[in-house]
């Protein structure tokens, strides 16, 4: 069985230090999402950025021309993004959500997950799975980024082989490709990360 992992209060950490400084923060797109979304040209549609923290990704799916929601558990990162959508002119719906008891009640052509999966333990595995599979719209994409088994440091969040990702997301996803990366932020060596595409049957 893994080590079990200790994280952040998410509800805390927003209000108690600058979303620039944290690990995961990175004010470009993701260089994986980008790639992504060109390879399976998506150009337009409903997209949701899940445990979207900073909302840098929000912000810069609005820019491609998505109609963006972006959710998080924390209220404070929520009322921080919606601060900065407007200070951007960006009409995107912020709110806040727990994905492992989502009230949201529309679907998306692509829910994007950077770093939000892999900060649940085991057992909430399958309630993340149910919840998500909800907001995905069949043939839908679920793209999700989490740190790789490749990764070694001691703390931070969970690992996952392809093989582990194919299997939690079965029934509900297939996954259609996977690919080595690493999570681009704040520290000096980006931790070792996995690319996946997975698609609502
Ligand atoms: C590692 S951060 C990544 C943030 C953002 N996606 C990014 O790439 O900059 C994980 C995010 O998931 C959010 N989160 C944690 N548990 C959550 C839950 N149950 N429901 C929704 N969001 C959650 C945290 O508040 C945090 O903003």
């Amino acid at each position: 069985m893994s080590q079990r992992r200790e994280l952040p209060d998410w509800k805390q950490i927003y209000q108690e230090k600058e979303a620039e400084t944290m690990a995961w923060f990175n004010p470009d797109i993701d260089a994986d999402l980008d790639k992504a979304l060109t390879k399976l040209n998506l150009k337009e549609g409903k997209a949701l950025d899940l445990g979207t923290g900073p909302a840098t990704q929000a912000i810069a799916l609005a820019k491609l021309g998505f109609t963006v929601t972006g959710t998080d558990i924390s209220d404070a990162a929520i009322s921080r993004a919606k601060g900065i959508a407007q200070e951007l002119g960006l009409d995107i719906d912020f709110r806040q959500d727990d994905i492992l008891n989502s009230k949201l009640e529309e679907t998306f052509d692509i829910v994007f997950d950077r770093g939000c999966f892999h900060v649940f333990h085991e057992e909430q595995r399958q309630d993340y799975v149910r919840n998500v599979s909800n907001l995905v719209q069949p043939k839908g994409y679920l793209l999700l980024k989490c740190f790789s088994h490749l990764e070694t440091r001691p703390d931070g969040p969970y690992r996952f082989t392809p093989q582990e990702i194919g299997e939690i997301f079965a029934g509900e996803f297939q996954l259609s490709s996977v690919e080595d990366t690493v999570y681009q932020g704040t520290m000096e060596v980006f931790p070792k990360a996995l690319f996946c595409v997975l698609e609502k049957i």
